[in-house]
């Protein structure tokens, strides 16, 4: 019994690190003052998608908060990340073309749905 306790605390413990560990990494990644609109779950998206080759479609709500950070903030954003030599999925060239893509991806949805109408 103590040593099924055990098993599932440590199990526990292993889930949790698991899913905090990523967001920890991007923590330590400079993030520039620019992006400060950009929320983490939104950021650690865009860091998967970008970074890892994640092939998940960002939401609305994050491209909205991409866009509105602006494409220099995003290329700034992808710069340190490359400049601070994080693990990345394919070349630097691969990197640079997924930050293209999406940022051109969520730039069109954003254009085709305006966020709010002006009152
Ligand atoms: C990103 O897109 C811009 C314009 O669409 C282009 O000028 C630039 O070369 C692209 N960069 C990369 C790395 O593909
Ligand atoms: C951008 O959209 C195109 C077309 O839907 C898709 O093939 C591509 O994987 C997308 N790129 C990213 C980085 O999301």
């Amino acid at each position: 019994m103590a040593m099924l306790k055990n098993l599932s605390a440590l199990t526990i413990l292993l889930a949790v690190t698991i899913v905090l560990l990523p967001r920890a990494t991007f923590a330590t990644v400079g993030i520039p003052d620019c992006a400060k609109g950009v929320t983490g779950d939104c950021g650690f998206g865009f860091f998967k998608i970008i970074v890892l080759g994640d092939t998940s479609t960002p939401t609305g709500e994050c491209c909205r908060q991409l866009v509105k950070a602006g494409k220099n903030c995003h290329n700034q954003f992808v710069e340190s990340i490359v400049s601070s030599r994080k693990p990345i999925r394919g070349t630097i060239s691969d990197v640079y073309r997924r930050s293209n893509e999406t940022w051109n991806n969520c730039s069109a949805t954003i254009s085709v749905s305006p966020p709010e109408p002006a009152h």
